[in-house]
């Protein structure tokens, strides 16, 4: 083939030649070792002196005119490649970012932090407890020995080990007082556990908050003051509160704080002044020292403030019941 002939269908070739690819192999059939015009480079030595410079110079004409007919190709092959690029894969940069979902915080966590908040502005500290306690913390410590009947009234789920599922937030008054003595102003949230049957009104597992205030000359007065101060600031201002008897074996006085709802009186806190046995079982002089404690139902609050009928709703996991709740 002549040489003309060769650059015409090697530029047809490449001017038809669809990626980058493809071109790749048109440039090792027209210009790779293999290929007629590197044969006719190679043939050169071979022709008479007079005609080499000739046919030398025709030759690479042609392998530059095949050259440049290949790179101008790829170049075109490139920039229809980043247009398509453009065109497929863009990102609109002016886009809102679309939102996380935000969760709703569970009514029991919503009042739990308000106490808090209410009884860390009055100067209280916050303490956890264990969930599994032991008998002593539980009820010996606070004067509830193994014999008395006052054991009865907490149904407890007793662990395989002898320990059991706290049956109130109380047994951490004694882990308070071990570790922080007196004077001592402290509210302990958590859950607490009681095998009983389950009802409107009734959970086996909800929630409490037990306060214990420890100093000299603390009165009944310090501590009914203190809970009306509460109850207002989380129920509504004035909130109408009665205090009666009662009998806890870890308080002496005790009693029980009715509050009034839709006309009706409702039971809501026990509390009391500490008994002696529990200051002395939490390492506190009785002598020197007064206090006085008290256990927040929780559920019972978040009930009253929500207006929430049935206690079983806590537990039930119903997005329709959460929702309704503020987010975090
Ligand atoms: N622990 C008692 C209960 O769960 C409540 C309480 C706490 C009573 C502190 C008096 C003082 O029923």
């Amino acid at each position: 083939m002549d040489l003309q002939a060769i650059q015409d269908e090697a530029l047809a070739a490449i001017k038809s030649s669809g990626d980058e690819a493809a071109l790749q192999e048109l440039r090792v059939r027209y210009l790779g070792r293999k290929s007629e015009l590197a044969g006719a480079l190679r043939g050169l030595g071979k022709l008479p002196a007079a005609e080499r410079a000739v046919a030398g110079q025709a030759t690479n004409r042609a392998k530059q005119a095949v050259e440049a007919a290949l790179d101008a190709r790829r170049d075109e092959l490139r920039a229809a490649r980043e247009v398509g690029l453009a065109d497929h894969e863009w990102l609109d940069l002016t886009l809102p970012a679309r939102r996380p979902r935000r969760g709703h915080l569970h009514p029991i966590t919503l009042v739990e932090n308000d106490l808090e908040k209410l009884f860390w502005g009055m100067g209280y500290r916050v303490v956890e407890g264990p969930w599994i306690e032991d008998e002593f913390h539980n009820f010996d410590a606070l004067n509830i020995p193994a014999s008395h009947p006052a054991r009865d009234d907490w149904d407890t789920f007793w662990l395989s080990d002898g320990n059991l599922l706290r049956t109130h937030t109380s047994p951490v008054q004694i882990r308070a007082m071990r570790r922080f003595g007196a004077p001592l102003k402290a509210v302990f949230p958590g859950r607490v556990f009681r095998n009983e049957s389950v009802d409107a009104t009734h959970e086996a597992v909800f929630g409490q908050l037990e306060g214990l205030v420890i100093g000299r000359d603390i009165t009944p007065g310090h501590l009914f003051h203190s809970i009306n101060a509460i109850l207002g600031a989380l129920l509504e201002e004035g909130v109408r509160t009665r205090y009666r008897p009662g009998f806890f074996p870890f308080t002496e006085p005790s009693f029980e704080c009715d509050i009034m709802r839709d006309g009706r009186w409702l039971e809501l806190c026990g509390m009391g002044m500490v008994h002696p046995h529990v200051l002395r079982a939490g390492g506190i002089d009785p002598d020197e020292w007064t206090g006085f404690a008290f256990g927040l139902g929780i559920d019972r609050l978040a009930m009253m403030r929500y207006g929430i009928d049935d206690i079983r709703w806590f537990h039930s996991g119903d997005q329709r019941f959460l929702e309704q709740f503020p987010c975090a």
